[in-house]
């Protein structure tokens, strides 16, 4: 067996967790999933599937967590470094079910920092988000910005924040936290009504279906793309680069809704009629982050522009059709 070294990540079947997967599997290191499948999905993590340095784990942080992290150690030995994005990671459902939130994404966390800090972990990475800011906030936002959340998912990201910093002062945990702007790609799930905007819309222009704007549309977003981000998350984990900072991700560059929406619609060919309706509670109106910091600690420099990231997804979202079609013989996504 490889001695390379054995990193978890949680939530690894999702989203952004799968792209970071991928590139530490790239990498030449063991890692281990944790993942209660909610919003993941094996399938974001198929290429991996039997590989000898590859370990997936069915479990919820919302539980015990004793018998999953022996199977992992039992597997590829202790544990050196923890990539955390399991979450609830939807701001709607955090204000319908604050308690459900603080379950998942405060207390799930705390069993997280509490192995780390008994087991000798050389570092946690924490997936932080944007959503600890108001509205009030300057835009650009920098991370000297007040930080005063609009939903309990805001607050609870920004508990844990202060939890790391407590855990990094008394036991000598290291860590880095990124509040990640919006990130978007493939495999976002553009089924989830609480998906990001570019799946969502990239889905509908794909269908022909109808697009609903929330708002005016002048709203405004920082849109960074997912493999970015995951080098950002990789480079943050395995260096000492951005020990024991705070530090935004995102690309610098606002964009309106109403253009993000004409460049979907041009990119995919479509028809699909936009509507428009009332904002909705917890949205803000402007979003996008300076570049200071991130230049500085990882020296982050996002590859991926608006119009080349959202061709890739939307090959994506045309490729996932036609294997649903593939596979169930119609044309309605499974
Ligand atoms: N996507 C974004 O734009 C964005 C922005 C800011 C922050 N974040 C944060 O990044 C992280 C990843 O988000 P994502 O967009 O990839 O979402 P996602 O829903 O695709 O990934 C979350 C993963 O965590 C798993 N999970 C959820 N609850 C769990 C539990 N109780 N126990 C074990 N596993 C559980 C899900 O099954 C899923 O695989 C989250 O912490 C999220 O809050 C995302």
């Amino acid at each position: 067996m490889s001695e390379a070294p054995h990193i978890l990540v949680t939530g690894g079947a999702g989203f952004i967790g799968s792209h970071t997967v991928d590139a530490l599997m790239a990498k030449g290191f063991r890692v281990s999933v944790l993942d209660n499948l909610s919003t993941g999905y094996m399938v974001n993590l198929e290429q991996w599937d039997n590989h000898p340095r590859f370990n997936f784990v069915d479990a919820d942080i919302t539980q015990d967590l004793t018998a999953a992290f022996a199977k992992m150690v039992a597997r590829f030995g202790p544990i050196e470094r923890i990539a955390h994005f399991a979450a609830q990671t939807a701001v709607p459902i955090s204000m319908d079910d604050p308690v459900g939130d603080i379950q998942a994404n405060l207390a799930g966390t705390a069993r997280i920092l509490e192995y780390a800090r008994h087991n000798n972990v050389a570092k946690l990475f924490f997936a932080s988000s944007s959503a600890v800011y108001d509205d009030d906030a300057p835009v650009p936002v920098s991370e000297e910005s007040r930080a005063r959340p609009m939903s309990p998912y805001g607050i609870d990201k920004l508990a844990v924040e202060f939890y790391l910093d407590y855990y990094a002062k008394l036991y000598g945990l290291t860590y880095t936290a990124l509040r990640f702007m919006n990130v978007y790609g493939p495999r976002q799930d553009p089924k989830s009504w609480y998906s990001g905007v570019i799946s969502i819309f990239l889905d509908r222009a794909a269908t022909g279906q109808s697009i609903t704007i929330f708002d005016d549309g002048d709203q405004t977003r920082d849109f960074v793309y997912v493999t970015d981000v995951a080098q950002a998350v990789v480079h943050a984990l395995l260096t000492n680069a951005g020990d024991n900072a705070i530090i935004n991700i995102g690309t610098g560059v606002e964009v309106t809704i109403n253009v993000l929406t004409k460049t979907i619609l041009d990119l995919a060919g479509s028809a699909s009629p936009v509507r428009y309706e009332p904002a909705r509670p917890g949205d803000i109106r402007r979003s996008v982050t300076t570049m200071d910091k991130a230049v500085a600690l990882l020296q982050f420099n996002p590859r991926v522009e608006l119009r080349e990231g959202l061709h890739a997804t939307l090959a994506w979202v045309r490729e996932e059709k036609n294997q649903a079609v593939a596979r169930t013989g119609s044309g309605s996504a499974a």
